[in-house]
This record gives C-alpha cells, structure tokens and sequence, in this order.
C-alpha cells in the first residue's frame, strides 16, 4: 500500500487508479471511528472509473503512524500535507462522521486545492452518548455491540453488521474512545454557514448516530448544499447502499467537473 511521510510519519492510503493525473479531480475519502480505506472499498472500486479516488488512513488508524493529539484540527492538519505532499491540485474532501468534522473544519479554512465536500454520515456537531464513549473503557463487549447496532441502519444484514464489529472489537478500546473523543469536542453549529465551497450532503434515513436532523441543519446552513437522504441505511450509507450513495456522489462530482469545461 503506498504512503507518505508527513513530518517523519507514515501516512498510509490506497489510490485508484493507481496511475492518475494530479491536476485532475481527485476525491479523498476520510473515514470515521476506528475506520480505515477499507470504508470506502466500494467508492474505490465503483468511482475510479471516472475519478481518481483515495481512501486516506488517518493517524493511528490502518497502517499510518500514531499522531501527537488526536483531535479534529491535528487530523485536520495531516489531511492538509498529505494531499500537497502528494501534489494534488483539485481535490473534493468526502468525509464520514469523525471524517466529516475533519472535512468541515478543512472547509472553513479554504485551500486553494480544495474544490468541494461531501459530508456523509454528518454533523456540525458530534455529542457521543456516555454509553459509546465512556462505555468503550468500561466494558468494550457491550459498547461494540452498541456500536455495531447504532452504526447501521434499522434492519442490517447480519454479516454486514458482524464485519462491523469485528472490526471494533479489534480496534483497541484507547482508539475508539480517542476518536469519539474528537468528535465529541467537535462543535461548529455557530460557523458551519460560512463553508462556500460546494458541500453535498448524504445520509441514511435510520442513521441513529448523526440522525437526519443534523444532515438537514447543515444543509440549511450551508448556502447551495445537496442534500440526499438514502432509505435504508444508517450512518454507514457508503457501505450500507453502495450503488444509491455512488450515484448521488458520483452526479455531485460529474457537476463539478461540469462547471469547470468552458462551454464551446
Ligand atoms: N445538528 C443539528 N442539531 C443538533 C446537532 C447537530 N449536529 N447536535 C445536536 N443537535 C441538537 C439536538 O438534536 C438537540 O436538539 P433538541 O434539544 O431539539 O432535542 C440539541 O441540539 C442538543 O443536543 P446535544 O448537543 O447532542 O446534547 P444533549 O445533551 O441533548 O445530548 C447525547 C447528548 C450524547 C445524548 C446526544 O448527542 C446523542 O444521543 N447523540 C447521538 C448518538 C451519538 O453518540 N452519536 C455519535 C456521533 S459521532
């Protein structure tokens, strides 16, 4: 898997295709807690068609090295070096949850390579239940399954949901409760409305971690938004209806690369 040393540290990521021209428009996909590129297998198999698409691992997560402060702006940060490190000139940031906080906050702070963002799985601000957070250090078993039931939607296929928690009950329980950590200090309900960059957002109509609620707060915040509300599917929407989340990323992507062709 390729990476890139970002102060001395492996910043490890996946990219299709692996060839890929850095002044087209790349989508770099952030995951959330106790995530990895694994997240985004179906946007890298399904949109590098067309895009070049990166499912970044961000500090401490996957095969990246550890960060100094696992907090929003610190994650923010890698973000930011790794795509110049990697020279990237027109990126869209899609982030999910903890993604989607790393996303916004890169949004109020505009780079010049910074075209657009997709948040997915949103909220501009992320309060994690005690039961999640606190509960994780208490007794890992009975926060994954928590987990396991809050992160899909109301009637998961099983083996769906199993991946899903095994993959937080590897995770170590210090690494979850850091991430939902930042989200939890996440909060820009008062500044979120000065992003004006083109933002899609996509959420599962059962998402019962950042309910649809907070998806139609950003939306009214943010001037010029999409917003798509896909049924069936909780907070993970990308991996939960992979052909309905693609298609509505995929026409938002497809707009902006619109908007860029000089009419003849
Ligand atoms: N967008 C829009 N509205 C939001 C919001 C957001 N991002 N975050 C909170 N709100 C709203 C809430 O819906 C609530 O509205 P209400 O008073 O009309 O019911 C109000 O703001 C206050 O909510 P909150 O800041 O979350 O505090 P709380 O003390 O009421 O609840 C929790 C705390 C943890 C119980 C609650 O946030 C929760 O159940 N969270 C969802 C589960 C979770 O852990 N998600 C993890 C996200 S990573």
């Amino acid at each position: 898997m390729p990476e890139v040393s970002v102060r001395g540290r492996k910043l490890a990521f996946e990219v299709k295709p692996e060839t890929f021209d850095r002044g087209a428009l790349a989508v770099v996909c952030i995951h959330g807690t106790a995530g990895d590129r694994e997240d985004w297998r179906f946007q890298l198999d399904g949109l590098s068609g067309r895009f070049t698409v990166i499912a970044l691992e961000l500090p401490g997560h996957g095969a990246s090295d550890p960060p100094d402060e696992p907090t929003v702006p610190e994650f923010a940060q890698a973000v930011e070096v790794f795509v110049e490190t990697l020279g990237l000139q027109r990126v869209v940031l899609v982030g999910c949850s903890l993604g989607s906080a790393i996303t916004q906050w890169l949004a109020l702070s505009p780079k010049p390579w910074l075209v657009g963002i997709g948040l997915v799985g949103a909220g501009a601000r992320l309060r994690v239940h005690p039961a999640l957070r606190e509960g994780v250090l208490q007794d890992k078993d009975t926060a994954v399954d928590l987990f396991a039931d809050f992160a899909l939607g109301a009637s998961p296929d099983p083996a769906l949901r199993q991946l899903v928690r095994e993959k937080f009950l590897h995770s170590s329980a210090e690494l979850i409760y850091r991430d939902l950590t930042a989200c939890n200090d996440f909060d820009v309900m008062e500044r979120v409305g000065q992003v004006s960059l083109p933002t899609c957002i996509i959420v599962g109509e059962e998402d019962k971690l950042t309910p649809p609620k907070y998806a139609q707060f950003l939306h009214k915040a943010i001037a010029g938004s999409s917003l798509t509300t896909i049924p069936g599917a909780g907070h993970l929407v990308m991996v939960e209806k992979p052909a309905e989340f693609n298609a509505s990323l995929s026409a938002f992507l497809g707009s902006l690369d619109r908007a860029r062709t000089p009419r003849a």
